[in-house]
């Protein structure tokens, strides 16, 4: 696996953390290239939770690379502590095995008010986001006021970058969401002497992700998020604020498109999603409090209930199809077992109109009412279960009839949060046919 992108295909939490960590033991250089501590992502190893926000999820494993590209937001508040938190656990983490771009915007305090009166203002049209920064500090970046890494480890130039953005968001915090402003001085000795802690980390990240790579050493893209809550190609504006798949690598990491040479998508055997939004194959009531029961689908980052709801085909085709996956995995696949029956979407229906993909530029998906297939469920256990023909027939039927509708075929199947809980799937012809499509 020389240069692979790992993605979310559904709205985030997949299992993402997991499979990089698993991945991570074959490849040499981890990188996140887009979003920031927005994300949250599970690994646990011999019973140990680890969860990561910024850090890669390949920091547990010794000797690796880890990169935090040019695209991700950075709090340096959020990766001092879990640089801490990481070091009071017994995990090395310094400037060899993990690295900051010297070009990563910067998320302040003044990113975080904004995020959090923002929603406030925008009452029932709120997006529910997690409320670090993120979209505050991206459209600064966009509008060409931000603030990056490398411009807060020089004192003077920070204090006028500084003084223009806060000049703007003071306003902005006083006059539109009546709330204090923020005082520069103060600011500036805050983050600079963060900047000052953040500096043994701090570099080259992109030219030292391509040497790696020109030199034979393996690359894993982490996303985070997913497909859909793309910027581009999610349900906007219910997204996050970044290009969450394939198409974020280049720009968030400094890494040329054309080296990419596989892409995987991650998702549940179901489906979940947090925050405000589209979400057709949601289950209200009582089954889908049953599925986040089954699952613990509470927020790795803000502990918030996931809606839970059924796999989506449609929905799957559209994110692995406009990333080019080679392949996906499905994780959580455990969390079924006891299940009578299992739906899966197969079609969409509004009115009298219906659709057999996902309607990508429509506006808005909110009426879009779902046509299931459904599949009988199994009761056995599976998350012991480490070869695919073990597995209990009608899970495997599950398996396989989610593989035809999706079109795309499945690598890897996940069984429990454990990094030793999956089960690998060995080509058939016809899955790799799908796959070199
Ligand atoms: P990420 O954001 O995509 O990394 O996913 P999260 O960590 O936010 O959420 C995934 C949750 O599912 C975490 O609690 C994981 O420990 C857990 N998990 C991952 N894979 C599996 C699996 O195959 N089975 C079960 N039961 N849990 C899993
Ligand atoms: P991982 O990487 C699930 C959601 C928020 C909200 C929307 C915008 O763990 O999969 P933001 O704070 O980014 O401006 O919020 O995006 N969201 C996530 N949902 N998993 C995530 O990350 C998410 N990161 C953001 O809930 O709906
Ligand atoms: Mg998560």
């Amino acid at each position: 696996m020389p240069a692979v992108s790992v993605f979310g295909a559904q709205w985030g939490d997949e299992g993402k953390g997991k499979i990089i960590d698993r991945m991570a033991g074959e490849a040499d250089v981890v990188v996140r290239y887009q979003g920031g501590a927005n994300a949250g992502h599970t690994v646990v190893v011999a019973g140990q939770k680890y969860v990561l926000h910024l850090i890669p999820s390949g920091i547990l494993h010794p000797g690796k690379l880890n990169v935090i590209g040019n695209g991700v937001a950075v709090d340096p508040l959020k990766f001092l502590e879990e640089v801490d938190g990481l070091r009071q656990r017994g995990v090395r983490v310094d400037g060899t095995n993990l690295r900051l771009s010297a070009g990563a915007h910067v998320i302040f305090e003044h990113h975080k008010r904004i995020d959090q009166a923002a929603e406030r203002w925008r009452g029932d049209g709120r997006i529910g986001t997690t409320g670090r920064g993120i979209g505050p500090c991206y459209a600064d970046k966009a509008a060409r006021i931000g603030l990056r890494v490398s411009d807060l480890l020089e004192r003077e130039h920070a204090r006028s970058r500084l003084r223009a953005a806060l000049a703007e968001k003071n306003a902005l915090l006083r006059q539109v969401h009546g709330e204090p402003e923020l005082d520069l001085e103060q600011q500036l000795e805050c983050y600079t002497t963060l900047a000052h802690k953040l500096e043994p980390f701090v570099g080259d990240t992109g030219a030292q992700v391509r040497e790696a790579y020109q030199a034979g050493r393996r690359v894993l893209f982490e996303g985070a998020q997913g497909a859909m809550l793309d910027i581009d190609h999610g349900t906007y504006p219910f997204v996050t604020s970044s290009n969450t798949g394939v198409d974020g690598i280049p720009a968030g990491a400094g890494f040329p498109a054309r080296w990419i040479e596989r892409a995987i998508g991650i998702a549940k055997a179901y489906c979940t999603r947090v925050g405000e939004g589209p979400f057709p194959s949601e289950q209200h009531g009582e089954l889908g409090a049953r599925i986040r029961t089954a699952g613990n689908e509470f927020g790795a980052t803000t502990g918030r209930p996931r809606r839970c709801g059924w796999l989506d085909a449609l929905q799957m085709r559209y994110t692995l199809g406009w990333n080019g996956a080679d392949s996906w995995i499905m994780t959580n696949l455990d969390v079924l077992t006891g299940f009578e029956s299992i739906p899966v979407g197969i079609g969409y229906r509004a009115g009298a109109q219906s659709y057999a993909g996902y309607p990508g530029a429509r506006v808005g998906i909110e009426d879009l009412e779902v046509v299931y297939e459904e599949f009988p469920g199994w009761s056995e256990d599976i998350s012991a279960v480490r070869s695919y023909e073990e597995l209990p027939r009608r899970c495997r039927e599950y398996v396989e009839s989610v593989e035809r509708l999706v079109g795309v075929p499945i690598e890897m199947l996940s069984v429990g949060p454990e990094r030793d809980q999956v089960i690998p799937r060995r080509p058939s012809p016809a899955r790799a046919r799908a796959g070199a499509r």
